[in-house]
């Protein structure tokens, strides 16, 4: 089969696309012909040399796929060849096959085309967790989303507005329309006004109970300041550097902060599937409803992921750039 392979550690020209040896489905594994592939940040760092893939997983990019069942390992039974399916992966989406745990797999609801159900798995099921597992979100909280216009913040976005709670974000201001129209009672542009006056200003000095933080270091002093008492931050990564300077642990005291952080990538197995059960259960249905929607930045022909992953790269994405592999019949 053929696969993106990085060529060497580097910039988006060191992705080609070259044969490489079909994955064979072990005893509870589907081999899944892959339709549509999304492109994460964390590839990106992959493809750097900075983000290796856990223990196991294949070397190939790609977090998430969909595509069509081509065959099953011998104690599966859930799934038949033809299936139309969409995962979460631990690796290996940017490729013609890959093998997936049955478990991981979900059903393509109908009304979602290939691309579209190849870019949620990652988004949605980091922000699912996010805030419900680990935020502990309520209606009529209120949420501050770092990157509001990112795959995960247009994720986050939505699914706080699901839960009946209050969605604020901070994004470039070119991306602010994206980021209320899914949903976001207001988007501030951090890079012409401090986002802590501003949720100072928003709450009446009351802070947000949970704060989705991909920026790390620069936002940590503003984020404890925008709180609330008993407020969570749930740090997602560190786009803005990762060594924090001048911390007082009494200002955490006082606020009772708890800070969370996390990798989706490196869960347990078991914790994955247990995360897409419960997301496929209760989620899953509201993209069929019209209550959720992929939020799709652009379709590319995986032949153009060099310029794809450049798009990235340089922000210029709003939601997800999908990469299509196979044009569906
Ligand atoms: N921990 C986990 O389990 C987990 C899971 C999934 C993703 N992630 C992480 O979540 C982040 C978002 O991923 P994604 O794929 O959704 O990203 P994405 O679509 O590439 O969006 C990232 C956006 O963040 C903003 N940004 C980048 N650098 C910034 C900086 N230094 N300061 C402020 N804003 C900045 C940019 O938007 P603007 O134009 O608005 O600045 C950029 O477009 C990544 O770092 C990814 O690794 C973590």
């Amino acid at each position: 089969m053929k696969a993106v392979v990085v060529t060497q550690p580097g910039g988006p020209e060191t992705l080609q696309i070259a044969d490489v040896p079909t994955p064979e489905p072990g005893p509870d594994e589907v081999l899944v012909r892959v339709h549509a592939t999304a492109l994460n940040r964390a590839d990106t760092y992959q493809r750097r040399g900075h983000y290796p893939p856990p223990e196991g997983a294949p070397e190939t990019l790609g977090l998430e796929m969909a595509g069509t069942v081509a065959e099953t390992g011998h104690r599966v039974v859930d799934w038949s060849e033809g299936d139309r399916v969409f995962s979460l992966l631990p690796g290996g989406g940017y490729a013609e096959a890959v093998c997936v745990d049955a478990d991981m797999l979900m059903a393509l609801p109908p009304g979602l085309s290939m691309e579209e159900a190849a870019a949620l798995p990652e988004v949605f099921l980091t922000a699912y967790q996010a805030l419900h597992w680990l935020g502990g979100l309520q209606p009529d909280h209120r949420v501050l989303i770092h990157a509001g216009a990112s795959g995960v913040g247009t994720a986050a976005v939505q699914l706080t507005r699901l839960a009946d709670a209050h969605p604020y974000v901070t994004a470039s201001a070119p991306k602010h329309d994206v980021c209320t129209a899914l949903g976001a009672e207001a988007a501030i542009d951090y890079e012409s006004e401090s986002f802590a006056d501003r949720i100072d200003a928003i709450t009446d000095g009351a802070g947000v109970h949970i704060i989705l933080d991909f920026i790390g270091a620069p936002y940590f002093h503003d984020n404890v300041a925008s709180l609330a008492v008993d407020g969570r931050i749930v740090q997602l990564a560190t786009m803005g550097g990762a060594t924090v300077d001048g911390v007082s642990l009494r200002d955490l005291m006082a606020k009772r902060v708890q800070l969370l952080a996390t990798t989706l990538r490196s869960r347990h197995p078991a914790y994955k599937i247990d995360l897409t059960h419960e997301f496929a259960a209760d989620v899953l249905p509201r993209f069929v409803d019209g209550d959720l929607e992929p939020v799709i930045d652009s379709v590319m022909d995986w032949r153009e992921v060099a310029a794809a992953h450049r798009r990235m790269e340089n922000n210029d994405n709003a939601g997800k750039i999908v990469l299509r592999v196979l044009e569906e019949a």
